[in-house]
């Protein structure tokens, strides 16, 4: 059964870009509703639960229909912030943590991404992928739809559910995105 991964710094690393209490709610409630919610789905199809969720969320049309969309949502929205823990780096260690992704983030990149990111309407996720020929692609995917079911490799992502900025920056998602670059890399 899946767990939620321990964040790789601690809850106020990111200040004062993300706020602590901010990074508790996201991480101690809502990721681990997204962790729940799929063990739950999952647990009356014990040969589904030897496979590795990159497989389940890759080949979707393949999940039993009655948890399809249970595992696309909650496995997506488990994998997602994996993800995105993963890439953000504290204040403290910028810099250091976003190996090559530092040197694909070129200025028109960054302005397509926070265009996108503004663009993204209701709840989902701005990224940064590689598709299948290599190439780079800023696009959004809406709920917790995870570019890794499309095929795509991602690069960076960003979360565009309120939950994960509202208490500190309310209607203000272009600070929000201005952040996140920050928490890439220093500017
Ligand atoms: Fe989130």
């Amino acid at each position: 059964m899946y767990t939620l991964p321990p964040l790789p710094y601690a809850y106020d690393a990111l200040e004062p870009y993300i706020d602590e209490a901010t990074m508790r709610l996201h991480h101690l409630k809502h990721h681990q509703t997204y962790v729940d919610k799929l063990n739950a789905a999952l647990e009356p199809y014990p040969e589904l639960q030897n496979k590795k969720l990159e497989e389940l969320l890759k080949n979707l049309e393949t999940v039993p229909e009655a948890i399809r969309n249970a595992v696309r949502n909650h496995g997506g929205g488990h994998w997602n912030h994996s993800f995105f823990w993963q890439i953000l780096a504290p204040a403290s260690n910028q810099g250091s943590t976003l190996g090559d992704k530092g040197r694909t983030l070129t200025e028109e990149i960054k302005k397509q991404f926070k265009d996108s990111a503004l663009a993204c309407f209701g709840s989902g996720w701005t990224w940064l992928v590689k598709k299948s020929d290599g190439s780079l692609l800023v696009t959004n995917t809406p709920n917790q739809d995870t570019p890794i079911s499309s095929g795509q490799v991602p690069i960076l992502g960003l979360d565009l559910w309120e939950h994960a900025y509202y208490l500190k920056y309310q209607n203000r998602r272009a600070e929000y995105v201005d952040s996140f670059f920050k928490l890439l890399y220093p500017l």
